[in-house]
């Protein structure tokens, strides 16, 4: 199949040297694009700002922003089987960056924020038969919030993770995720390294494929 992949946080610019992003690593997005070019699947990968090495045989794109990362999914969508969409993207974004250094000042500075465009949510219209996979970061109310996810943006797969939970989540090699389909019916995996993880869910993507 082919099989894009989005992974780690956006980017979004306040002024030239600054911007606000999350604690996203990339490593469960680059565990899922190496299982699959590992089993034998043409890979690309769009990587928001990460320290991780291209995994063997994956095509990556770098992107920055949200704005990039719509871009680069709205470009290679079209040609994949399978999405799967690991990125921690921006919800929000400064709405006027500035294009020079912001110099300091005595008192407070607010910053406006605007949304960013579900990325996700985009592609409802032009799904066609494609598989989409995505996930769901979550500090409270997990299977609930995992499920409403994969039911608005019309997903044939969410996982969700429980970032607050130890050894699961930013920056840690291991995951313990829930994984809801179309039947609602939650699975959930023990804790695994994120490798694990990764290999189950092309396995998982793989069997949803051919069976439809
Ligand atoms: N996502 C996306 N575009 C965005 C934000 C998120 O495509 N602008 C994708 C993520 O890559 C993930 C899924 O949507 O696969 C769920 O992301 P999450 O940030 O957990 O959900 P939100 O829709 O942002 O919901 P909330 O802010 O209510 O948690």
């Amino acid at each position: 199949m082919n099989l894009l992949v989005t992974a780690g946080p956006t980017r979004e610019r306040l002024d030239p040297v600054r911007y606000l992003s999350n604690r996203s690593t990339g490593k469960m997005g680059f565990a899922v694009a190496a299982a699959g070019a590992a089993a034998g699947h043409s890979t690309t990968l769009i990587a928001g700002p990460v320290a991780l090495r291209t995994p063997p045989g994956v095509r990556r794109l770098n992107v920055e922003s949200a704005a990039d990362m719509e871009e680069a999914v709205r470009a290679e969508f079209p040609r994949c089987d399978a999405l799967v969409m690991a990125a921690a993207v921006a919800d929000w974004r400064p709405s006027r960056p500035a294009d020079h250094k912001l110099k300091k000042h005595p008192g407070r500075w607010t910053v406006e924020m605007e949304r960013t465009v579900d990325i996700l949510e985009q592609l409802k219209p032009v799904k066609g038969s494609r598989l989409i996979v995505g996930f769901a970061a979550e500090t409270q109310h997990l299977l609930e919030e995992a499920t409403r996810k994969r039911r608005d943006k019309d997903l044939d797969l969410i996982v969700g993770n429980d970032i607050a939970e130890p050894g699961s989540g930013f920056g840690v090699d291991t995951n313990r995720v829930v994984l809801v389909g179309r039947d609602d019916s939650p699975e959930w995996w023990p804790l695994l390294p994120k490798a694990d993880v990764a290999r189950r869910l092309i396995q998982r993507v793989e069997a949803l494929l051919h069976a439809s």
